[in-house]
């Protein structure tokens, strides 16, 4: 393995060491072994991973308060931070246990750190810090959003420059990746998140009162109660942003479809928990529309890299988020990659939904390239809001490309 660190004894002496030892190990037993423990907790799921520089998982546990933020009807932040404190602890032991580690074993600890709730993020930073502070190991700070884009890069040859759509309950970005900390941000949603709304649908439908739907995400609901639907019978709303831009909007979808749900709620006579008969087509309709408005953002990218020349003759979309584990929307994209001749590459879903996998990842990817690593574990604070990558969104839209969408 060629170490590309750029670190110097002065930036980080216990790490310098630790890798000249594993490197002269490696070196004799023909092995390359750092391992680095991630910590997510930046919104309701405690995960913590250990992994391997060839990218092996070796140890993997997680906490996620999806049910209980389904029956809460959303994420309570006092809740969700006593959630963190009450599972972090046995979430990273079970980890280390299962990797057969202890911390002291390892070459770091990478935590997320950005963006986030902030009580959430400061359970994961404060967990970090003590950890590497009691066993002298490095402490690598992460970007969720960076972590979430980079995941692909663990589960197939993704080389950089590539596309990215990251689509979760709080995020809606396409960028340009360059580089493991090099995003350029060409769009992202003006107002809701696409998994946000993806909740609040399944909400206002009370899908989680089905018992098929129990303690699954509003995503999931949505989803998995699409199969049984026709879209055709129920026509999704057009929405459009105002400019030729790759920003998303998907408030007027959700108020769209709450208002017909209320409307035919009184229609049927459905009181209390009851859901309306055709909440499957209603679902089908809805991931339509929401996949028909994802389209667009995503051709005008590729044309605007294009003209640009920001991607290499091999393209790849990379799409990540909790809302990249639907299969439909999977396929859909699929299409869109196959009319501009590119490659789709989406994780699994265990992998698309937050989890400590991709922030133990992202640490091995900045530890092997020598960046990234903090100079004082303690001065490192966590950043609630936090963009990705420099963004050049206003270029995109002032390039005013147009797009005929692709009939779906
Ligand atoms: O990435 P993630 O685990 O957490 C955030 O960083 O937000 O994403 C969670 C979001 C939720 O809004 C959830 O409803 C959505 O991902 N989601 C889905 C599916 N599974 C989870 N959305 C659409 N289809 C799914 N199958
Ligand atoms: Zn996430």
């Amino acid at each position: 393995m060629i170490l590309k660190s750029r670190l110097t004894y002065s930036v980080c002496k216990t790490l310098y060491k630790r890798m000249t030892q594993y490197q002269s190990f490696s070196n004799q037993r023909n092995i390359s072994k750092y391992k680095i423990l991630g910590i997510e907790t930046t919104c309701d799921d405690t995960g913590a991973a250990v992994v391997d520089e060839s990218a092996h998982i070796l140890g993997n546990a997680l906490h996620s308060q999806t049910s209980i933020s389904v029956s809460l009807g959303g994420v309570l932040p006092p809740y969700a931070k006593a959630l963190h404190e009450k599972h972090i602890h046995n979430i990273v032991q079970d980890a280390l246990t299962q990797a057969g580690v202890e911390i002291q074993d390892l070459d770091a600890v990478a935590v997320a750190v950005e963006p986030g709730l902030p009580l959430s993020l400061d359970v994961g930073l404060k967990h970090a810090q003590k950890l590497v502070m009691e066993n002298r190991v490095p402490l690598i700070p992460v970007h969720h959003m960076e972590a979430h884009a980079l995941t692909a890069r663990m589960i197939d040859s993704v080389e950089f420059p590539f596309l990215v759509l990251l689509v979760s309950g709080g995020h809606c970005l396409l960028a340009v990746a360059r580089d493991i900390d090099d995003f350029l941000l060409l769009g992202s949603s003006i107002d809701n998140a696409p998994g946000e709304i993806f909740d609040k649908v399944a909400r206002r439908m009370k899908l989680k009162n089905l018992p098929q739907c129990y303690g699954k995400s509003g995503g999931a609901s949505i989803e998995l109660m699409a199969q049984q639907g026709d879209p055709d019978m129920f026509e999704a709303p057009h929405v459009y942003t105002k400019s030729r831009s790759c920003n998303f909007s998907f408030a007027g979808m959700k108020a769209h479809y709450c208002t017909y749900i209320e409307q035919e709620e009184k229609k049927q006579g459905i009181v209390a928990s009851g859901v309306i008969s055709n909440a499957a087509d209603v679902c089908a309709s809805f991931q339509f529309a929401v996949l028909r408005h994802m389209c667009r953002p995503i051709e005008r990218a590729f044309r605007f890299c294009d003209y640009n020349n920001l991607l290499p003759e091999t393209k790849t979309l990379v799409v990540s988020g909790g809302v990249a584990c639907n299969q439909y929307l999977r396929a859909g994209l699929q299409r869109v990659c196959d009319k501009y001749g590119a490659r789709l590459v989406v994780p699994p879903p265990h992998l698309c939904t937050d989890n400590g996998i991709m922030i133990a990842w992202n640490g091995m990817e900045k530890l092997l390239a020598g960046r990234g690593i903090a100079d004082d574990p303690i001065a490192v604070k966590f950043k609630p809001k936090s963009p990705l990558g420099q963004d050049i969104s206003e270029e995109v839209t002032r390039e005013n490309i147009k797009v005929i969408p692709m009939k779906l």
